[in-house]
Formats: C-alpha cells, sequence, structure tokens
C-alpha cells in the first residue's frame, strides 16, 4: 500500500533542516516547518544525548554522509554522470554536487508536485539551479505516464552511467511497493551502460533494542503512520535487488564507512544500512 505523501512530506522539511544544522545544505533550503520541527525535538535529543539512547540526527546524518561517499566514488570512478534523486524533498544533495562536479554532472531531484514545485522554487529564488541540474516532478510507483521514472529516463542520455537515489523513503511504503519500486529501478537503470541505486533501509535485525523501539514509536509519530521493517535481514534485501536485476547488491552498516568519512557515529547509527545497488558487476582487470 502507498502511503499518503501528505502523511510523509513532514519529514522532509525536518530532514531539511537537520542537513542545514550540520553545515551541509544552503539556507535557501530551510522551512518554517523544518525549523519548527526540529527545536521541538531539541529536549529529546538531549536526553538520548545524556542517556546514551539513539537519536534520529545519528542515522540521519549516518546515512546521509554515507550516500554522499559511495556517490561520490562512482562518480570519481567514471561510473556515473548522471543521477535521479528520487523524493529528494529539501535535500542539498543536488546542489552540492553540482557545485563539486559542475558540467559533467547532469542531476535530477524529484519529487511529487507540490514538493518538487516548493523545491524548484526555493532554488529558483537564491539562484542555485545551474546549466543540467532541474528539479521535476515524479511519482516513484507509477511505470507509466509524464510522471514516471521511464519517462523521465527517456529523456536522459542512454550513454551515460546512471543512479538513482532515494533517501528516507522505502521505509514508509510496505514491501509488495517496494519490491515493485525496486523492479522499476533495476529495469530503468539497466537501459543505461552502468546503473547505480543506493538508498538507505531499516532492517528487523538492526531495529530491536527497547531505546530503537521508542525510537520507532517516535519516528512513527512523527509521520503519522506505520513505518515498515521488509526485511530480517541484510541477506532477504540483498536477494530481492538481485531479483529486481541488480547484478551485485549489497548492504554497508555505517560504522563501516566511520573512518573513510572521519566522522563520529553515534547511538542509532547502525539502526540504519544504507544500500549499493549496480546493474554490472564491478570489472576486475
Ligand atoms: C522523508 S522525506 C525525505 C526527503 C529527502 N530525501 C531527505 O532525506 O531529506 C520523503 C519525501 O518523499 C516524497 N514522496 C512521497 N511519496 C513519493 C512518491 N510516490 N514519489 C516520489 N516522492 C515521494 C515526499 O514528498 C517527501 O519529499
Amino acid at each position: 500500500m502507498a502511503r499518503n505523501a501528505a502523511s510523509i512530506s513532514p519529514t522532509a522539511h525536518y530532514t531539511g533542516y537537520t542537513w542545514f544544522a550540520h553545515g551541509m545544505s544552503h539556507p535557501a533550503l530551510v522551512t518554517p516547518q523544518g525549523r519548527f520541527m526540529h527545536t521541538a525535538l531539541k529536549p529529546l535529543r538531549g536526553l538520548a544525548l545524556v542517556t546514551g539512547a539513539p537519536t534520529l540526527q545519528a542515522f540521519l546524518l549516518a546515512r546521509h554522509r554515507v550516500i554522499d561517499l559511495l556517490l561520490s566514488q562512482a562518480i570519481a570512478e567514471g561510473r556515473v554522470s548522471q543521477v535521479i534523486e528520487v523524493a529528494a524533498g529539501l535535500s542539498p544533495r543536488g546542489w552540492r554536487f553540482k557545485q563539486a562536479h559542475g558540467d559533467k554532472l547532469h542531476y535530477v531531484e524529484a519529487d511529487l508536485p507540490d514538493m518538487a514545485q516548493r523545491k524548484r522554487d526555493l532554488m529558483q529564488g537564491a539562484g542555485l539551479l545551474t546549466p543540467g541540474h532541474e528539479v521535476v516532478t515524479l511519482d516513484a510507483l507509477t511505470d507509466t505516464g509524464p510522471a514516471s521514472l521511464n519517462a523521465l529516463a527517456d529523456r536522459l542520455d542512454p550513454q551515460r552511467g546512471t543512479a538513482i537515489v532515494t533517501e528516507g523513503l522505502v521505509n514508509y511504503f510496505d514491501t509488495p511497493t517496494v519490491v515493485a519500486m525496486w523492479q522499476r529501478f533495476g529495469r530503468v537503470l539497466n537501459r543505461f551502460p552502468e546503473g547505480l541505486y543506493l538508498s538507505d533501509i531499516h532492517l528487523h535485525n538492526a531495529n530491536k533494542g527497547v531505546g530503537v523501539q521508542a525510537f520507532k514509536v517516535v519516528l512513527s509519530t512523527f509521520v503519522k503512520g506505520r513505518v515498515f521493517l521488509h526485511f530480517d535481514n541484510e541477506v532477504q534485501a540483498e536477494t530481492e535487488l538481485r531479483n529486481a536485476r541488480f547484478a551485485l547488491a549489497e548492504l554497508h552498516a555505517p560504522t563501516r564507512f566511520a573512518g573513510q568519512l572521519n566522522m563520529t557515529m553515534h547511538p542509532g547509527a547502525n539502526a540504519v544500512r544504507v544500500i549499493e545497488a549496480r546493474t554490472n558487476k564491478p570489472r576486475i582487470d
């Protein structure tokens, strides 16, 4: 079942403010809703810091930075030069990556109509959109029509390695919806010489402790509905991704990248996994 977008969207404002509060975003992408929610949750963050309980912030920052790292590596290795960030919300990634890579990178941010319009207005208003950077309407759950991924892929360069990124999306959809979405992503990415899918995901095995359960309650309240944990473990999710025509699929624990990112992983960081799925197996020369 597809969740009502209106119930998911408030979290985009919260995460948007989180990226800004940690020096990763631009003031133009801060919304009053995001600032308000961030302030409202401050006492909970304070309590968690004192008690060592997991925080939303810990896994939000971990997932964002690990996705950035894997995307940067793919670009540096020449595997990817087109990116579709599906359900981009107020993510600053497109702006940051375009600053770093300029004309070499085509970056498409995509979201449902209201959020896409808002993001476009905010970015245009602040002069943050450069050539090769666009914000479009896209519904990740549809196969046909102008708002489908297929329609977007039709107008991209079929010769360029392409990445799809989803962040903060999959756990709001139930299992059949996620599986169908991954199959859609796999089909589309197989149209390009290289295809990469990066996403965060929460699994049962990493979300068991009392602190994590309490945190799930907070998150579910926050998004006014259930948060779905589709798979018991990494292997199940990897198998489903391979069924969706990804030749290589791996789920990473963020702590694995702490050294590379020079980042302290706070309690809660490992409540999330980062998916790295590729349509081609890496060549061993
Ligand atoms: C939790 S926010 C995450 C935003 C951003 N990726 C981040 O991490 O800050 C979820 C986003 O998913 C978008 N969304 C919900 N359903 C969608 C769908 N079917 N297709 C595309 N975007 C969708 C919402 O509009 C919202 O911007």
